[in-house]
């Protein structure tokens, strides 16, 4: 029976496309555990504070305790007439225990209980992550120290530029995703704080405990305004903010492979099983994981931003607007830990061409800065000058069509008669790297000493 004024078009009556807008079982089921928990410590609560009779208490936690456990058999009908989680559970608690079961919802709203089921669920989300990032550094930590004395070429511009050390650049990645990990830990901390008993708005006249139900929920202690507590979301902007940053160091690092795997380069060769062939080309095979990674951050960074439309705006305190706070963080959360898990997968099963590395780190007079680096040191030479004297040098040896290194000490002399035979010692890749011993830097003695700090800072 559609609308008789405007429902010709619609196939639905207005009731169906109501439910169909209104109703968010669809999505809100994937906290099932997270409602049933929260009621529980609210039903136990309750009965602390003799609110609820022990009797009905017990009735509903053995009937919330049936309903997860029909839930997580698959025995449970969602029903989108019931709109969401909360109303799915309730109901079913009634269907089994009888009338006690609408004592349950004394002094409590949906309002706070959606606010602490989706904190409940992204605190999980959190730590999950935070595991698959640990896995990640892991991973990331063994690599390095298995390719500390591998020379790359370190690029800026994409331009060679100087030569690195393949477990230096690894560990540029450890420390990325350690930043991640710790936004992900202030984040949590931030989170950790009950909105439960905010009720629907207001608080209520009920002599509730807040500070109990908060730490049996394992949170730090109850949040201090009701009308807060009911309609802050941050907790989740700050998870999709923190997961759109990992996503882009992920999207970094999965360019790199790309470029790193193409024949051209041939740093390293992706494992079989991260890659595809063509249906068409047979000498293909194509880093499909690692480009889509690379992607990735387009869907993470725009659950950000769907997520701060949806609350741009919205005044005090909750509005139905805030059902769209779900999909995004689901669908954020479910990428970047996928995200996670294949990159770690590719990086553990890559092989490094070290040949391949080591031979292009001396295309592009990577040593160039050592050679004027030596004017300085050796001839005395004010830096500036040393440069213009190298880049000299770095020409004629481009006209010649071969290396710094290549060239004969006459030949150098041509542009400055006080260089020495001493200072082919210094144009090697692996003087170059060696000689990086700043803080920070790439030698390979570094790398080692930083390799042991980065196991104790994050494994
Ligand atoms: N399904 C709702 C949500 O996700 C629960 C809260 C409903 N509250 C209300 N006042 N209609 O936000």
């Amino acid at each position: 029976d559609t609308n008789t004024m405007w429902g010709g078009r619609f196939s639905g009556g207005p009731s169906a496309i109501m439910e169909k807008i209104n109703a968010s079982i669809d999505f809100d089921k994937r906290f099932y555990a997270q409602d049933i928990a929260g009621s529980k410590a609210h039903c136990a609560m309750l009965v602390k504070q003799g609110i609820l009779t022990a009797e009905d208490g017990q009735s509903i936690t053995d009937g919330l305790d049936k309903v997860l456990a029909e839930i997580e058999a698959g025995d449970f009908k969602f029903s989108p007439a019931l709109e969401d989680i909360h109303m799915n559970v309730e109901n079913r608690l009634r269907e089994l225990i009888g009338d006690a079961a609408g004592r349950l919802h004394t002094a409590r709203s949906r309002n706070d209980q959606v606010a602490t089921d989706f904190r409940l669920w992204v605190r999980d989300a959190i730590d999950r992550l935070d595991d698959g990032l640990q896995v990640l550094q892991q991973v990331l930590i063994e690599r390095a120290e298995e390719q500390v004395d591998t020379i790359l070429p370190g690029f800026t511009h994409l331009q060679a530029a100087q030569p690195v050390s393949f477990g230096h650049h690894m560990l540029a990645y450890v420390e990325m995703v350690g930043r991640d990990r710790s936004r992900l830990k202030d984040a949590r901390e931030r989170l950790n704080e009950s909105p439960l008993g905010s009720a629907a708005l207001a608080g209520t006249p009920y002599p509730i405990d807040r500070h109990h139900t908060a730490e049996l929920l394992g949170f730090n202690g109850p949040m201090r305004n009701s009308l807060d507590g009911v309609s802050d979301r941050d907790f989740a902007l700050e998870y999709l903010s923190a997961a759109s940053i990992c996503a882009l160091h992920l999207s970094r690092l999965s360019e790199e492979l790309v470029i790193w795997s193409s024949a051209q380069f041939g740093f390293v060769r992706m494992s079989d099983s991260f890659s595809t062939g063509s249906s068409i080309m047979p000498q293909k095979k194509n880093p499909d994981a690692a480009e889509l990674i690379r992607s990735k951050i387009g869907r993470v960074v725009g659950d950000l931003n769907s997520l701060m439309m949806s609350m741009k705006g919205l005044p005090l305190a909750y509005s139905k607007d805030m059902q769209e706070d779900k999909e995004p963080v689901f669908d954020a959360a479910d990428t970047i830990e996928l995200s996670v898990a294949v990159m770690t997968g590719m990086i553990a099963e890559m092989t490094v061409n070290k040949e391949k590395m080591r031979e292009s780190a001396g295309w592009g007079f990577t040593t160039a800065t050592d050679l004027a680096d030596w004017l300085v040191r050796e001839l005395g030479m004010p830096f500036r000058n040393a440069h213009h004297v190298t880049g000299a040098i770095v020409k004629l040896a481009e006209d010649k069509g071969c290396d710094l290194s290549d060239l004969s000490l006459a030949e150098m002399q041509t542009v400055d008669a006080a260089i020495t035979d001493d200072v082919f010692n210094v144009l090697t890749l692996e003087a170059s790297v060696a000689s990086r011993t700043s803080y920070g830097g790439t030698a390979p003695n570094n790398v080692r000493e930083q390799i042991k700090e980065a196991r104790q800072r994050f494994l």
